[in-house]
């Protein structure tokens, strides 16, 4: 059963009380006193006040923090980051400078898996309340602009659709003014023919033909787009030409009126093209009369060109209408979601803050029950102790009972280091060692521990020389948290210690075991061992498996047991192997 399967709040990324580690004797009470601890119920205090509320490195309890992945620098501060996270105070300080300030860089926020502090990009901590305030204003600025360039674009889209239609319609617009005046000419030229037919002859017909002139007179009148009519022989001789408004003349000498001048005077006057300066090539509408001529019809260029202008003002008009109804929906629409986003966001910290509290109320409440046992105890002890002294009484007894107190105040200043260790991490200092050198301190660190208990430690390499990126330090605290576990749980269980410290190589894993002859964990408890707190032992903290795990993940590894109920127990680190090509012979 991995750690991260069960245990919420088994993340454990601590290692050290600033100045006083496992290593430089954190266990002493000298510790305590050259770091200024001189009663251990305010330094606990103390430290809670100092730690928990700006603490930016504790996972919290009801929050299953991250798995790990492959160690890195921008991880979260237990995911193998090499600095060291820096006090919520700073952070905050330091986004307002650069949020605020001179409003010119981004930050970008990363979940740092804890619920007090958010971590910056560049692996700074911030509170809260300053990610708060830097996200609203970059998260404003950041809708405006995505606003603005998104009302450019419809904007664009619209007058390029506009354009678009525009051009069609233009050439719609010609080829019905086309159509129209082709089939007009087809009627006209039929009358002429049917005229021609039956009077012998074009001239004739066209001269004589009152209803014709009329006719054509009301075309050129009523329709502008027309500029001029032409009627001409077989021959191409002109017969007739109106221009534009003009009334149809017959003129002089012309074959039908017996005077032979084909030619005819053109009368009425071209509009003349003023104003329009687009100008369209309009091809001239030809029918045949029969077989006896041809009618052409002259569309007039000019008034083509105004009434496609009088088109695109009409169609700019209504783009701009459609135009700013569309940027007025979406302003409304981005205010709108900023309004939602900035609900959003503020749920969010509240839910942020709610956690954080209940996180720092269960952390608070777990420490104080801890503490508070072996107060009472103490308390209890140095009163009988008064009464002792008053009453003369025997020195075994009082001896017992300072020897309980010590051990007492051995226990709680253990509780302090280890949640120290705990709550506040220290940095993960990477190094690139065989993985095999990590077992073989073990027995050295424990060796009177080992002595004391006629306990025998046997150590393996199946690692194949296979080598691993980690704090030396640290892994070494994790396999010492668990030869203790492995060494007690065997002494509980009655029985000479007989431990297994093995490394193996999985694929690009590696794993660091300590296996023992104990009692073993019933399974319903297996799921607990890694929560802060728990513990089965007399004078246990509950920190060792919490500490073990925090680390582990802050090397992007994590933690399993195997337990046999009497039988005994494996517990399992894996930590990811260096698999370069450089890493050392040995490797598949
Ligand atoms: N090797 C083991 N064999 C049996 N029980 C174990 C072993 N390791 C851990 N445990 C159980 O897990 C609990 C939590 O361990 P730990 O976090 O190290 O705290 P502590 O050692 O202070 O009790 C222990 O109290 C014990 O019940
Ligand atoms: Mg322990």
């Amino acid at each position: 059963m991995w750690s991260s399967d069960h245990s919420q709040d088994s993340a454990s990324c601590g290692l050290n009380v600033a100045g006083c580690s496992a290593k430089s004797g954190c266990s002493s009470t000298r510790c305590w006193k050259t770091r200024k601890c001189t009663s251990l119920p305010t330094a606990v205090v103390g430290k809670m006040r100092s730690l928990i509320p700006r603490g930016s490195v504790v996972h919290p309890v009801t929050t299953v923090p991250p798995r790990c992945g492959v160690p890195s620098p921008a991880g979260p501060p237990c995911c193998g980051s090499s600095r060291a996270p820096q006090p919520a105070r700073w952070g905050a300080r330091r986004a307002r400078r650069r949020s605020g300030g001179r409003g010119r860089r981004r930050i970008r926020f990363i979940s740092s898996g804890h619920p007090t502090t958010a971590r910056l990009r560049r692996g700074r901590v911030i509170s809260f309340a300053a990610m708060k305030r830097v996200q609203k204003l970059g998260g404003s600025r950041r809708l405006l602009v995505a606003s603005a360039v998104f009302g450019l674009f419809v904007l664009f889209d619209i007058a390029l659709f506009g354009w678009l239609i525009f051009r069609s319609l233009s050439q719609r617009e010609i080829e019905r003014v086309l159509l129209e005046t082709r089939e007009e000419a087809e009627t006209l030229a039929k009358r002429i023919a049917d005229r021609a037919e039956r009077q012998g002859d074009l001239y004739t017909a066209v001269a004589g033909e009152r209803e014709t002139q009329t006719y054509i007179d009301s075309i050129l009148r009523q329709r502008d787009i027309v500029r001029q009519v032409e009627i001409r022989d077989k021959n191409g001789v002109l017969v007739l030409k109106s221009v534009n408004q003009a009334s149809i003349q017959i003129p002089e000498g012309s074959p039908g009126l017996g005077q032979g001048s084909p030619e005819l005077r053109e009368l009425g006057e071209e509009k003349k093209e003023g104003q329009w300066t687009t100008t369209y090539e309009v091809p001239d509408v030809r029918v045949p009369i029969g077989d006896l001529g041809l009618l052409e019809i002259g569309i007039s260029a000019p008034e083509l060109g105004k009434r496609i202008e009088i088109l695109r003002k009409e169609l700019i008009q209504q783009a701009a209408v459609i135009g700013g109804l569309s940027v007025l929906l979406l302003v409304g629409a981005f205010v709108g979601v900023w309004l939602l986003m900035r609900r959003a966001q503020s749920l969010e910290m509240q839910a942020a803050e709610a956690e954080r509290m209940a996180y720092i109320g269960t952390l608070a409440s777990g420490l104080a029950h801890e503490i508070r046992n072996p107060l009472n105890s103490l308390n209890l002890n140095m009163q009988m102790l008064e009464e002792e002294i008053e009453e003369g009484g025997s020195a075994p007894t009082g001896k017992r009972l300072l020897s309980i107190t010590r051990s007492e105040l051995s226990r709680l200043e253990r509780l302090v280091t280890d949640f120290l260790t705990y709550a506040k991490p220290r940095p993960v200092e990477l190094e690139e060692i065989p993985a095999v050198l990590l077992l073989e301190r073990v027995p050295e660190v424990l060796a009177g521990e080992i002595q004391k208990r006629r306990a025998r430690i046997a150590v393996h390499d199946r690692s194949q020389g296979a080598r691993v990126r980690v704090d030396p330090a640290q892994i070494n605290q994790v396999l010492l948290n668990l030869t203790q576990n492995a060494l007690a749980a065997a002494e509980e269980a009655d029985r000479t210690p007989l431990l297994e410290l093995s490394v193996h190589r999985q694929g690009a894993w590696v794993q660091l075991k300590v296996a023992d002859n104990g009692g073993g964990i019933p399974l319903a408890e297996q799921a607990k061992i890694f929560d802060l707190f728990y513990s089965t032992r007399k004078g246990g903290t509950g920190l060792g498996l919490a500490i073990v795990d925090r680390i582990a993940r802050a090397h992007g590894g994590r933690v399993a047991v195997e337990s046999t109920p009497g039988t005994g127990t494996v517990m399992t680190v894996e930590l990811p192997a260096v698999t370069t090509v450089e890493s050392g012979p040995g490797l598949s």
